[in-house]
């Protein structure tokens, strides 16, 4: 199980204090918004530029945002290991999923707790990651919602032959962790849950195994 830290719920006033804390994890996930999809915003590519020169944290980039394709060219130079657009806000698709890819970076697409998974048909087999997300997107320490385990179990169904991550995103916990890889989730996003840790490498390790 890969574990990807989301910023979002990081101390901002000790940012490198609280990211040093949970050093270990596999993967940053950057939360980008941009006050139009998503009604709230967050941290943009300069912070970011800071960050990744001291951390060599790879970065797991969500795009919750309108106009994808100026984001992807905005977060691009950070060489970000993922970038995950919404299925919901990206009309060319697979335009968007080849161009990341032209990048050299590999491509996600992220889907909305009720946003169906018809919606991947034609463009799963180009994917390295599939997000799926278990709170409304926007905020961060929701409470995971959990006809989700459902739509991760309908996934593997839908798709025996998908190779890449399938990842899940929102109000991730150790009780619902093992829940989640029973269903065949191989990489968790945890924001809440780690960062107001008392231990965050006891709740890494928890999460792991
Ligand atoms: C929600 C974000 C999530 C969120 C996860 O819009 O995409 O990454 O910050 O944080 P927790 O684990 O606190 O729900
Ligand atoms: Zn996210």
């Amino acid at each position: 199980m890969q574990i990807a830290a989301s910023l979002l719920s990081a101390d901002f006033m000790n940012l490198k204090t609280s990211l040093d804390r949970v050093a270990g994890v596999d993967f940053f996930h950057i939360d980008v918004m941009d006050g139009h999809f998503v009604p709230n915003l967050t941290f943009g590519p300069c912070v970011l530029k800071n960050l990744h020169q001291y951390f060599k944290t790879p970065l797991d980039v969500h795009l919750m945002v309108e106009n994808p394709l100026f984001f992807i060219d905005l977060y691009k130079d950070l060489q970000p290991a993922f970038i995950t657009l919404h299925l919901e806000n990206t009309p060319h698709l697979h335009r968007s999923v080849h161009h990341i890819k032209s990048l050299g970076i590999k491509a996600g697409i992220s889907l909305n707790p009720s946003t169906p998974l018809c919606g991947l048909d034609y463009i799963v087999q180009d994917l390295d990651l599939v997000l799926l997300m278990s709170v409304n997107p926007g905020f961060g320490g929701q409470s995971f919602l959990p006809f989700v385990l459902d739509k991760v179990k309908a996934f593997r169904a839908r798709f025996p032959h998908y190779q890449g991550v399938l990842e899940v995103d929102g109000g991730v916990n150790a009780h619902n962790a093992p829940l989640l890889r029973a269903c065949g989730v191989n990489m968790l996003v945890v924001g809440n849950y780690l960062f107001s840790h008392d231990n965050p490498t006891h709740a890494l390790q928890t999460l792991r195994t």
